[in-house]
């Protein structure tokens, strides 16, 4: 039997931009993981096991249609019982999906030659969330793959960022489930409707994303939340944000965090807030007082 274990991961800079070929920042969450169990059945086809979740049938097909995909770019034609266990919350902009395509793909990356090249994994996961998400930039599955907090442009070789000061991040879940593939497309129909000023948020994004590398490297964290809050603005701009999202966001700045912003694809999902360590206690409370319905606390380092 395979065991093997992914991490959630966060945006912390240039989503949606990211789609449009601009530089984004993403770090991984180790807090938050998927569990996948690989154990070789002789049955006729290969069975998802979800404890304690009873699958819609269209969930069921779509794990199923995940995982015969995956042997057959691989060329596996052995079954497998496939046990599935994860904490990351579904459709939040934690990276359930990504991190769920990257267990299973390594899993069976395991199964077949006895080891994983990262860059092979990170395309096969990838071909997987494709399923899920319509057509996804990369960076999810890569900063899952990598494990490591990425400066990741399509097209382009990923930069691992070396991180100087650790950065504390509160997440805040909203509860509202945030369809990836809907905020996609919505900003898709809105920069088809108006190309030069969706152009110029998205070169204002990678600014944003470059400015911050740099801000990371060198311990910047004060630089780093204004960085954090200017990109929640455009995000704003951009229409993936709502009345919860925006409420969560304003708690996290009143009480005191040096910045926060939507993580992820928006219109649900989650707020980020960096935050000074002895505020850990008090921004908790507030973003729970304020709507959120989890808040998670991980360190960047
Ligand atoms: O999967 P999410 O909700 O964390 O969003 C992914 C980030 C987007 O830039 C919105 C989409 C993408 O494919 O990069």
């Amino acid at each position: 039997m395979m065991e093997i274990t992914s991490p959630g991961k966060i945006i912390l800079f240039g989503e949606h931009a990211v789609v449009y070929g601009k530089p984004a920042i993403a770090a991984p969450v180790n807090s938050l993981t998927t569990n996948v169990k690989l154990k070789e059945t002789d049955d006729e086809i290969s069975k998802i096991i979800v404890p304690d979740k009873s699958l819609t049938p269209e969930e069921r097909n779509r794990l199923e249609e995940l995982v015969e995909l995956m042997k057959k770019e691989l060329d596996i034609k052995d079954n497998f019982h496939i046990t599935i266990d994860s904490s990351i919350p579904i459709s939040s902009g934690m990276g359930s999906s990504a991190s769920l395509c990257v267990s299973i793909a390594k899993s069976l990356f395991l199964h077949k030659n006895n080891s994983v090249d990262v860059d092979e994994l990170s395309k096969l996961a990838l071909i997987g969330e494709k399923i899920f998400h319509g057509n996804p930039s990369g960076i999810d599955t890569n900063v899952v793959s990598y494990n490591q907090t990425l400066f990741f442009q399509k097209k382009k070789k990923n930069e691992f960022i070396k991180i100087k000061k650790p950065l504390n991040i509160l997440i805040a879940d909203s509860g509202i489930k945030g369809s990836t593939k809907r905020a996609v497309s919505l900003v898709k129909k809105k920069y088809e409707e108006n190309k030069i000023i969706y152009s110029k948020i998205f070169d204002d994004m990678e600014k944003i994303s470059i400015v911050s590398k740099k801000a990371i490297e060198e311990g910047d964290i004060e630089k780093l939340g204004r960085m954090m809050t200017l990109n929640h603005a455009l995000l704003k701009m951009i229409g993936i944000s709502n009345e919860k999202l925006d409420y969560i966001f304003s708690s996290a700045i009143d009480y005191g965090a040096y910045g926060a912003k939507i993580s992820g694809a928006g219109m649900g999902g989650n707020i980020i807030a960096l935050v000074k360590e002895k505020d850990i206690e008090n921004i908790t409370e507030a973003l729970r007082e304020n709507g959120a319905v989890h808040v998670y606390h991980t360190v960047i380092k």
